[in-house]
């Protein structure tokens, strides 16, 4: 794929570049799904980032390019969202289009993300600082239809694993890579995501959450049961203080609601 950015594109901020990377693999109209080439790239440009890149202070003395790249060029740096203050589970927005969203979620130390799907969904995984324990599952059975109550067989991709930072970023598919997991924060941590194509409720991608039910005479599945949310469960949502943003004229930028 023929790639035209501009000469200067070292100049850009680290999610400016991750945006523009983004908007050439996943919104080109009539590419199938995203190669593994460039899958590869996306990953490795997420490899690059740390949190000051996306407004937030890690408590982390910053040494790296990241904030010193950003402050020539973003005039929200030195405004950054402090790891600590988050007290729940936080979705902080920064981009969403009908092809890929991208955020952060930002975790206390304990919260847990209950174990969901990412139907027909490719998702690049950053930690960005912390400690989290992943659980990860792929379908053995057919993906579920939307609200059917689903219940199938699942084989454990990751159990109990625990993603130090700094750490690879992970990739998922909507057969491997573990399409479907849970996160529980073992120290304040904070993980940016790169869905596609993001959820969506009206093109039957809607976010199903799931029990795990192990199965004792079959070492390395489970049984995965649909439910509903636990009710003290809610995402807060909070501002995306990064560099800001140039998005493409084209790209809608509906917001990922979450409870506030
Ligand atoms: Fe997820």
């Amino acid at each position: 794929m023929a790639v035209a950015f501009p000469p200067d594109i070292m100049a850009l901020s680290k999610v400016q570049r991750l945006y523009d990377a983004c908007d050439v693999v996943f919104s080109s109209p009539g590419e199938a799904t995203p190669s593994l080439g460039e899958i590869e790239w996306l990953r490795q440009l997420l490899d690059g980032m740390e949190a000051a890149d996306v407004g937030i202070d890690d408590g982390e003395k910053q040494s790296s390019s990241a904030a010193a790249d950003d402050e020539l060029i973003s005039p929200k740096s030195g405004r950054l969202l402090p790891a600590l203050a988050f007290t729940r589970i936080t979705y902080v927005h920064i981009h969403q289009c009908d092809d890929f969203s991208i955020g952060v979620f930002c975790f206390p130390a304990g919260a847990t993300l209950p174990l969901h799907d990412h139907p027909e969904m490719v998702v690049l995984s950053k930690l960005l600082y912390g400690s989290v324990r992943v659980r990860s599952y792929d379908w053995v059975t057919a993906p579920p239809c939307s609200g059917a109550g689903f219940r199938g067989l699942a084989r454990v991709v990751a159990a109990d694993e625990v993603w130090r930072a700094p750490c690879e970023a992970s990739v998922l598919f909507p057969r491997s890579g573990g399409n479907l997991h849970a996160f529980t924060a073992v120290t304040p941590c904070a993980i940016l995501d790169v869905l596609t194509p993001p959820y969506s409720e009206e093109q039957g991608r809607p976010s199903t959450y799931f029990n795990d039910v192990p199965i004792p005479s079959l070492p390395g599945f489970a049984i995965l049961e649909e439910t509903d949310l636990p009710e003290d469960f809610s995402v807060a949502g909070a501002p995306y203080l990064g560099p800001e943003l140039t998005v493409d004229m084209d790209d809608d930028d509906g917001y990922y609601d979450y409870d506030e």
